[in-house]
Formats: structure tokens, C-alpha cells, sequence
């Protein structure tokens, strides 16, 4: 939940004046904090003392400029000097890729052992905040091992958002503000550095945190190459792809919006299956390849396989499904993922029970019933006319659908455990795939 905090002028060290540190450093010295920034390539220092950015960004040498010459931003090479002034340090450095792949740490490692080593002594309270890019579980197995002695020092994390480019105009009109850690006090210290700019932070946990930050980088990569897919393929079939994607996006109810992007079960139903294999089909004898369009299919199959593995690590002997077609109010069993899971479980010797409020044999007719006797010859054997039937034989329950609050309450009320693959919010340990 968002939440807006007070803010009061704080002394912030920034550590590392790149592209990140420098607009962080300036900003919050623009909205009024007294800021000193540190970076071991003294070019940079010396430029910033200049009153001059170390690089191109729009908007930032005006910042630094006027914040230099009125004492609020200064920068220097020494970590002692920084700390020595500073009750909150930004951790801005560089995190590069490794050669294959994995995140490299050294400036990281390399800048918090500096500063624990500055703060062995320090008994004035010091959060670190750590904005540079970190894997999640970086700040629990990395950073804060680091400071075990020095008993001073929080550490937080609060990932940057800013692109290049347009950096200081994200910087003051933040997209999001995001800030986690174990303690709520030091999280919401570090929110309040933001509050003049009038934004509301998340406050989340530590990983939450770092994860949210890989969440958005690959949510945008993802954006961008399914774009250029579509547009790709709209060029091919002689269609302006601009005018689909500007149309597409004028769906701010199902397209541009929160709809779909909610971790849950695979995908299924009549069309989006359907479609992304005509999709497929069609791209590839125009010999225009959509490698992410490609992937979804087998992306929603390994997401089906981690459901049907979750029930078979279970250990239940008497397995209760609850929904059987591929979304809840509806009673279109075409594609459903759940067949999928059923058949898979009953090839692999599960006794299981099905309940769905809009499914009865009697009443399916037509491509729905044959799809459905098809996939499952004895479903009519399997399928549970009421809930509590299912309820009093399972001794473990698959929920596949978002449930009505009656359904949901009974199945609260039976105590029985629940993998909840919808993400409804039935399992015990929270949301998406939990067991
Ligand atoms: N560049 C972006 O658009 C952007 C946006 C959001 C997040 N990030 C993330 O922010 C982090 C920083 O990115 P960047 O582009 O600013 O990197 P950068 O390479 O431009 O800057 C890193 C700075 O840290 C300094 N440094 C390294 N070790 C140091 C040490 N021990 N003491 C003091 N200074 C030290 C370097 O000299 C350099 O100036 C990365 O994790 C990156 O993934 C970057």
C-alpha cells in the first residue's frame, strides 16, 4: 500500500556518481537535503565541485550548479569524510554483467566494506540504502554480512526507477517509489527523503524490494520486443503497426491496465490458444519470426507443469479440484488448463474429485461436452454435484479460479490444505503457486 510520509531535511552520502548517483545526488539536494557525494574516479568529484554533471543529462547542470554554488551538494573521494556527515548513505555503484550473465558485485561488496570498515566505531545510526540494481536476496546474503559488526547501520533497499535521457524529470515526478527492509522505521526514514516531491512510496519487504525492480526492467523489455513483434508482423501482412499498437493501447480496460498481470494459473479457453498458434503459423511462412510471441505456449505449459508438480509433492491421497473450466463464470471448458492437469494427474494414478459451480455433465452440450469427454471418457464419475460432497472425500484441495466469498468460506471453514494455483488467496502461504 502506498503511503505518504513526512519528510525534514536530511544529510545524505551518495556513493557513486554515475548516471544514478549523479541525478540522485542533485536531486535531493535540489529538494533540500544536504548531500555529499563520493566516487573513487576523482574526475567526477572534481567536476561536481565545479558545480558542473559529470555527463550529459538533461536538466542535471543546472541542478548542480545551483546547488553547489548554495552549499547543499558537494562531493569528495574520501568514504570517512561522506560518512562523517551523513545519518542515510545511498549505495549508487555500478552492477554489471558478468560474463555469463550473473550480476557482478565487486563495487558493491568493494563500497560496503569501506563503509563498515568507516563505521566499526560509529554509534550514530547510519541507514544504508542500496539503490543500485541487486538480485533479490542480495541485501540478506551480501550487504547486511557485511555490516554484522557494525551495529549503527540499517540496511534498506531502495531501488532506482530513472531512465536515461529523462532522468531528473523521473527523478521528481517518479513512475514509483519503492522502499523494503526489516526494519519499518529505517524504510520509512528513507520514504520520507521523497515526501516534498509529493509522491506516495510502497513500502515492502527487502526482497519485495529488489525483486519489484527486476519485475519492471523485464515487464519493459517485455513491452518493447512484444511491440516490435506485433509491428514486425503487421509490416508483413501490409498493415500499419503503429495504428494497431496506438489502437491497442486506447484499451486502458483489458490492454494498458492491470488486467492480466496478476500471478495466477496457465491461460486457456477458446481464443488465446487458438490464436497464438495461428499466430505462430502464419508468422513463420511469412518468415517473420516472433520469438516471444512463440513462447507463450510453452511458457504457459511449464507454468501448468509447476501446478501439476505442486499436487503431486503434496502427498495427497484423496485429491479435491475445485474448477474445472479455464476461468471462473464460465462454463466453456475448451482448452482449460485444469483438463490438462487432470489428465496428467489421473495418468499418474491420483484419485481425485472435481467441483465446478457451472459444470454438470447433464447440461455441458456441444464442442464443450465433446472437448471435455474427449480429454476425461469417465468425467462423470469424477465430477462432484456439490461442494461439500467434494469437501467431506478430499483430504487436499486444487483451487483453479478466483472463488465466490460462499465457496471460499466453505472451504476456509473445512480446514482442509489448499494449493491455490489461481492465486486466489485460499492457500495458507499466500498467493500464486503456494502450497
Ligand atoms: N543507468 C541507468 O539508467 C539506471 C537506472 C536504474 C538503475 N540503475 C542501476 O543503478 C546502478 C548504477 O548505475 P549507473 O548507470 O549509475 O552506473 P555507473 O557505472 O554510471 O556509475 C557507477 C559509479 O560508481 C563509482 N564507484 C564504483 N566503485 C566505487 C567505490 N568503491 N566508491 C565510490 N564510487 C565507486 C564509479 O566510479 C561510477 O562513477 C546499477 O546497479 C544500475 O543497474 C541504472
Amino acid at each position: 500500500m502506498p503511503e505518504f510520509l513526512e519528510s525534514s531535511p536530511s544529510r545524505v552520502a551518495v556513493f557513486g556518481l554515475g548516471y544514478v548517483g549523479s541525478v540522485t545526488a542533485a536531486c535531493f539536494a535540489r529538494v533540500g537535503h544536504k548531500v555529499i557525494g563520493v566516487d573513487s574516479d576523482e574526475r567526477k568529484v572534481l567536476s561536481l565541485n565545479a558545480g558542473k554533471a559529470p555527463f550529459f543529462e538533461p536538466g542535471l547542470e543546472e541542478i548542480v550548479a545551483n546547488c553547489v554554488a548554495s552549499g547543499g551538494l558537494s562531493a569528495t573521494i574520501s568514504q570517512e569524510e561522506a560518512l562523517a556527515a551523513a545519518d542515510v548513505a545511498m549505495v549508487c555503484v555500478g552492477t554489471p554483467s558478468e560474463r555469463n550473465g550473473n550480476l557482478g558485485l565487486d563495487q558493491l561488496r568493494r563500497v560496503c566494506e569501506g563503509i563498515a570498515a568507516a563505521s566499526a566505531d560509529r554509534t550514530v545510526p547510519l541507514i544504508v540504502a542500496i539503490r543500485s540494481t541487486v538480485f533479490p536476496g542480495t541485501c540478506d546474503e551480501v550487504v547486511i554480512p557485511i555490516f554484522r559488526a557494525c551495529t549503527a547501520i540499517t540496511v534498506v533497499s531502495n531501488p532506482e526507477f530513472l531512465r536515461e535521457g529523462c532522468a531528473v524529470d523521473d527523478f521528481l515526478f517518479p513512475s514509483l517509489l519503492v522502499v523494503g527492509g526489516h526494519d519499518d522505521d529505517a524504510v520509512k526514514r528513507v520514504a520520507g527523503l521523497y515526501a516534498s516531491l509529493g509522491a506516495s512510496a510502497c513500502l515492502v519487504s527487502l526482497r519485495t524490494a529488489e525483486m519489484i525492480k527486476y519485475a519492471c526492467n523485464a515487464f519493459h523489455a517485455v513491452k518493447i520486443a512484444f511491440a516490435n513483434e506485433i509491428g514486425a508482423l503487421s509490416e508483413a501482412l501490409g498493415v500499419d503497426g503503429q495504428e494497431v499498437m496506438s489502437t491497442l493501447c486506447q484499451d486502458v480496460k483489458l490492454n494498458a491496465s492491470k488486467a492480466y498481470l496478476k500471478p495466477g494459473f496457465a491461460f486457456g479457453g477458446s481464443c488465446l490458444p487458438k490464436d497464438l498458434r495461428a499466430i505462430g503459423y502464419r508468422a513463420n511462412r511469412l518468415d517473420v519470426k516472433v520469438p516471444l510471441l512463440d513462447s507463450a505456449l510453452p511458457s504457459n505449459r511449464e507454468h501448468l507443469y509447476r501446478a501439476i508438480s505442486a499436487v503431486l509433492d503434496s502427498g495427497g491421497k484423496r485429491i479435491g479440484i475445485v474448477g474445472l473450466t479455464f476461468k471462473e463464470n464460465t462454463d466453456d471448458l475448451r482448452e482449460s488448463p485444469v483438463i490438462g492437469m487432470v489428465e496428467h494427474l489421473i495418468g499418474k494414478g491420483i484419485d481425485l474429485r472435481i467441483y465446478d459451480p457451472h459444470v454438470s455433465l447433464d447440461v455441458v452440450y456441444g464442442s464443450n461436452r465433446n472437448f471435455l469427454l474427449n480429454a476425461i471418457p469417465h468425467i462423470g464419475r469424477l465430477l462432484d454435484p456439490k461442494l461439500e460432497y467434494l469437501l467431506a472425500w478430499a483430504d487436499q484441495l486444487v483451487v483453479t479460479q478466483k472463488l465466490d466469498a460462499g465457496t471460499a468460506e466453505s472451504i476456509r471453514r473445512s480446514g482442509l490444505p489448499v494449493i491455490d494455483v489461481a492465486g486466489s488467496g485460499m492457500a495458507r502461504a499466500g498467493a500464486g503457486m503456494a502450497v
